[in-house]
C-alpha cells in the first residue's frame, strides 16, 4: 500500500509532493485534485490512489489500472504561463515521466504525441491534463499520471497494445522508488521551463518521438488525416506533412501506421 509517509520517504524534491492525499479507492484522483486546487490546494500537492473506479483517459476513454499494481496520481501545478502553453505542458510532462522511467528501469522510453508513452510500441503510460484558466492565464493545471508499473495481465481489448514496467524489465519495479523519481523529474524540468521556458524541453521530447518521419493518421471528430511527422511545432503541435503541404494539429487521436 502506497502511504504519504512511505512515499515521501527520501523524497528530494522541495515543493512537490511534500503535501500527498492517498486513497484506496476513489472515483479519479483528477476530481479530487481539481477540487483541492479550486480550494487553494498549493502547487507540488499530489494524490495517489491504489485504484479508481472512474479513471479517464483522454477522448473520453477509460483509463483501467489494477489495484495495488501501478502508479495512479495527479498533481496540481499554478504555473504563471499563458493559456498557449496548455499545448507544451503534455510535452514537458511526457519528457519527465520518460527521464524518470529511464533512471530507474534502464528501459528506453518512446514519446507519442501528444501524452504517451511507449516501451517497444506498446503504451505504459499516460497523461491527462485539465486546467482551470483565468482571463488568458493559467489559474491551475491538474496532471494526471497513470503508469503500468507491475501490472502483467490486461483486458483483451487493449492487450496488444499495452505494457507495464514489470513486464518490460522481467522483475517487479518498486512504485515509491519510482513516484520519488517522477516527482523529481517533474520538479527539475518545471522550475527549468518557467526560468527558461520550453526550448529546453523540445529537444528532449523529440529525441524520444520514434514516430518522426513515420506515416500516421489522426482522427478528431469524426474526420481522418494521414501524413507523415515532421515534428512538433515550437508551440506543442504536431506537423505533419500531407502531400506538398505541412499542417500542425494541436488534437486528434494517433495511430503510427506500419511502414
Ligand atoms: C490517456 O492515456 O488517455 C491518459 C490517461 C491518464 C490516466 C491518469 S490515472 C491518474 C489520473 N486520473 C484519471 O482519472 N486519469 C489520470
Amino acid at each position: 500500500m502506497l502511504t504519504p509517509d512511505g512515499l515521501k520517504d527520501g523524497l528530494k524534491t522541495r515543493r512537490f509532493a511534500r503535501k500527498i492525499f492517498s486513497f484506496d479507492d476513489i472515483d479519479s484522483t483528477n476530481n479530487c485534485a481539481k477540487a483541492l486546487a479550486g480550494c487553494w490546494a498549493e502547487e507540488g500537492t499530489v494524490v495517489v490512489a491504489e485504484y479508481q473506479s472512474a479513471g479517464r483517459g483522454r477522448l473520453g476513454r477509460t483509463w483501467l489500472s489494477n489495484r495495488n499494481e501501478n502508479l495512479i496520481l495527479s498533481i496540481i501545478l499554478r504555473p504563471s504561463l499563458q493559456t498557449a502553453a496548455i499545448n507544451l505542458l503534455p510535452l514537458y510532462v511526457a519528457v519527465a515521466v520518460s527521464s524518470a522511467v529511464e533512471a530507474v528501469t534502464g528501459l528506453r522510453v518512446e514519446c507519442k504525441w501528444p501524452n504517451d508513452l511507449l516501451i517497444g510500441g506498446r503504451k505504459f503510460a499516460g497523461i491527462l491534463l485539465e486546467g482551470s484558466v483565468n482571463q488568458n492565464e493559467l489559474d491551475y493545471v491538474v496532471i494526471g499520471i497513470g503508469i503500468n508499473v507491475n501490472q502483467t495481465t490486461f483486458p483483451p481489448e487493449i492487450n496488444n497494445a499495452a505494457t507495464s514496467l514489470a513486464h518490460e524489465t522481467g522483475h517487479p519495479v518498486d512504485r515509491a522508488v519510482l513516484f520519488r523519481e517522477v516527482m523529481s523529474a517533474l520538479e527539475g524540468h518545471y522550475d527549468s521551463l518557467i526560468a527558461n521556458g520550453f526550448s529546453g524541453i523540445l529537444p528532449l521530447w523529440a529525441a524520444r518521438a520514434t514516430m518522426i518521419n513515420k506515416p500516421i493518421t489522426v482522427s478528431l471528430n469524426g474526420t481522418t488525416l494521414s501524413g507523415i511527422v515532421k515534428g512538433v511545432s515550437r508551440d506543442g503541435g504536431l506537423v505533419l506533412q500531407t502531400g506538398n503541404a505541412e499542417q500542425t494539429l494541436f488534437a486528434g487521436d494517433v495511430t503510427i501506421l506500419k511502414e
